[in-house]
């Protein structure tokens, strides 16, 4: 009988009410601030004994004429507010989500990796990129950034390897189908810079080169390499010795000695082979075979063709070369032993893991 008397009560109540209910609605709609907000004006409004509902069950209740009347009204009330609801819930949870993402920790770009327990990093090849960068520029060295397609001249012809030159054997490479050439050497961009500063400069140029190479170990069809060159007048090996003892001291963070072998490239003459003191040992070990020397890279005084091929005039002026290969220095300095990890995608490698 008392629930009889209540549900008359609220019938009566909310069908004369209705815009007091709509008004109450809208009020408490517009203070959902959470979830939980949400699921308790659920509860107060739509669930089974909620206000709305309990508008439809007492229907009965109305006067048979009016009940159509009042059922759509209920019903559009109903209606609307379950779909307000559900809009504002939504909004709720996608706010709540961005909160929760934004409050986690952030991803530092910037930490390094190779090493530290860094969860991402920068390539290998980026790092030790930018610290030969460095060191060089601290030297007054400009830093260029060649193109990886070259012309057959830029990568060969201009570094006196004519067609049919024996030393282009060794320097297979991918061919474009308009004559030019994914670059085999960073040497390829020694014309353009010669034509591009004149007789007196220091630059390098770090970058990847290609070659059709069987994939092993230590070979790989892209690697990255580093030319640099310095032209000038009164130039001599004196300043290729210097130059290059400071900067592999540099990037090796001590003090390394450097000898030359006699080496042929055709765009340098005198050339070298270049040996730093091993960095691993003092007399010897397996890396540097007992010999104390680590082979480290290709050099030499510039050979007058090369700089006439440049606009440069020979009799006047004279310059050093050289080029090494990042992607063996950063397998030196990380002890990374397969050259295939560096093109793999591999996270773990990034991490500093695998090597
Ligand atoms: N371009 C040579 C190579 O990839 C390396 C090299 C040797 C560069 C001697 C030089 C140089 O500038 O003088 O094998």
């Amino acid at each position: 009988m008392k629930d009889f008397e209540n549900n008359m009560c609220i019938c009566y109540h909310n069908f004369m009410n209705i815009d007091k209910l709509k008004k109450e609605i809208d009020l408490e709609l517009g203070k959902l601030k959470t979830d939980a907000d949400c699921v308790a004006f659920h509860q107060k409004y739509l669930s089974k004994s909620g206000e709305v509902t309990l508008l439809m069950t007492s229907l009965r209740d109305i006067e048979p004429s009016k009940r159509a009347e009042a059922g759509a009204t209920f019903n559009a009330l109903k209606k609307q507010t379950e779909e307000r609801l559900f809009k504002t819930q939504r909004e709720i949870k996608e706010r709540e989500q961005y909160m929760k993402l934004m409050a986690e920790p952030v991803i530092d770009i910037t930490r390094g990796g190779m090493g530290g327990n860094a969860p991402y990093g920068l390539h290998p090849i980026t790092i030790i990129s930018r610290e030969v960068e460095d060191v060089f520029m601290n030297m007054g060295f400009v830093i260029e950034d060649g193109n990886e397609i070259a012309t057959e001249y830029e990568c060969f012809d201009s570094l006196n390897s004519p067609a049919g030159h024996p030393s282009r054997d060794m320097q297979d490479t991918f061919w474009l189908s308009d004559g030019r050439c994914l670059r085999t050497q960073t040497s390829a961009w020694q014309n353009y810079m010669m034509k591009k500063y004149g007789p007196v400069f220091k630059a390098i140029c770090p970058g990847r080169t290609y070659r059709n190479e069987n994939l092993d170990a230590t070979h790989d069809t892209t690697f990255f390499q580093v030319e640099g060159m310095m032209i000038g007048e009164d130039i001599s090996i004196s300043n290729l010795i210097y130059f290059m003892k400071q900067a592999l001291t540099a990037v090796f963070k001590r003090d390394i000695k450097v000898r030359l072998r006699p080496g042929y490239f055709p765009f340098v003459e005198p050339g070298f082979e270049l040996d730093a003191s091993c960095i691993f040992c003092k007399d010897g070990c397996p890396i540097c075979k007992g010999t104390g020397w680590i082979e480290f890279c290709g050099c030499g005084m510039i050979h007058p063709h090369v700089l006439r091929e440049g606009g440069i005039d020979p009799t006047k002026y004279q310059g050093f070369a050289f080029g090494f290969g990042l992607t063996r220095l950063a397998m030196m300095r990380w002890g990374i032993k397969d050259i295939r990890l560096f093109n793999s995608g591999n996270l773990e490698f990034l991490k500093g893991g695998a090597k």
